[in-house]
């Protein structure tokens, strides 16, 4: 999941403030759509709010997934194979990453995250549970090319990326990120990536606007630390939790509309919203079986396999990075 958490790489002005979220909330509520980067919605709260909803009866990618990995354990291993280094690009989920490695008898893992705490608790909980298996987390930031540690040099490697978080990136960011990914892992190696699938509208749209609304609370979260952390008074009341599904781009979009026409200040600097404007808060894009070996050729990576759960909501796909061939 994508992540800003603890004070990681965090670098403040004089009175405190995130420079880095300022520049990007003031930026974005500059635009003629204002919008905020969804990285944003990951503070303490969001993260665990986004815990919640995975939870929820209408969120079934996290269930799908799970489903698939608790399926298919015999053919991760025939396909795999065992004695790999494992790097997953963020850290370890408590459910999906012990079932993988079950699956395929890894010779190590290495766990990537920007966050040293949530590391360093999920290379513990992952090695209680996996006593023999060498853990080597590694502080990084996976967006950009990561030096893996010495003792997984000279293994065969396999990237995981669950949750369909590359979905949660445009076009370009998500085929930069798969490039990169490409790059730490070296050429011969394998990807196994989650990826959700196109379905109807309704099935989608229930998904991010839940019965229960923790997904408007994981949304209107933003606001409130919009608000706190760089002086801002944004009427969160007047802000209503919104998921669009924009069929051209094939995703489902999370928006605060305005209710009513407002006035407000973030940093020092003033805006206006009239009502039935929105902030775009986050983009989670959508895939085909061709769009998604589409994104994964443009990165760099040949799809190998395709597995669906039993009601074809999610796929995780298998790719590996081969040498380029001659192109005719
Ligand atoms: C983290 N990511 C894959 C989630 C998604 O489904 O796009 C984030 C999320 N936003 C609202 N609900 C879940």
């Amino acid at each position: 999941m994508p992540q800003e958490r603890g004070l990681a790489l965090v670098e403040r002005d004089a009175d405190g403030i995130d420079t880095a979220f300022r520049a990007d909330v003031l930026d974005g509520l500059s635009q003629p759509q204002k919008a905020i980067p969804a990285r944003w919605l990951y503070d303490d709260a969001g993260s665990q709010l986004f815990e919640e909803i995975t939870k929820l009866p209408e969120y079934y990618p996290t269930r799908a997934e799970t489903e698939i990995l608790k399926a298919r354990g015999r053919e991760f291993a025939k396909r795999i194979g065992t004695g790999r280094a494992v790097i997953e690009f963020g850290s370890g989920s408590s459910v999906k990453t012990p079932l993988l490695l079950e699956a395929i008898d890894p010779a190590a893992y290495v766990p990537l995250d920007i966050s040293g705490d949530f590391l360093r608790a999920s290379a513990r909980e992952l090695g209680a549970k996996f006593p023999g298996l060498p853990v080597h987390p590694v502080e990084a930031d996976f967006m950009r090319r990561v030096e893996l540690p010495k003792a997984v040099e000279d293994l065969p490697k396999l990237g995981f990326f669950p949750g369909s978080t590359i979905g949660n990136m445009v076009a370009p960011s998500a085929v930069d990120l798969l490039r990169t990914m490409r790059a730490t892992l070296g050429e011969g190696a394998k990807l196994l990536i989650g990826m959700d699938l196109i379905k109807n509208k309704d099935t989608l749209i229930a998904a991010y606007d839940d019965e229960a609304g923790v997904t408007a609370r994981f949304n209107l979260n933003l606001v409130h630390r919009i608000n706190r952390q760089l002086k801002g008074d944004i009427p969160v009341d007047a802000l209503k939790h919104e998921a669009r599904w924009n069929d051209e781009h094939a995703r489902i979009e999370m928006h605060l509309v305005a209710t009513r026409a407002m006035v407000f200040t973030v940093a020092g600097k003033g805006f206006a919203m009239a009502k039935g404007e929105s902030f775009h808060t986050e983009n989670s894009h959508k895939f085909s079986r061709r769009t998604s070996y589409m994104a994964l050729l443009a990165g760099g990576w040949e799809p190998e396999a395709r597995w669906l759960d039993s009601e074809e909501r999610f796929s995780l796909l298998l790719a590996e990075a081969r040498p380029p061939r001659m192109a005719p």
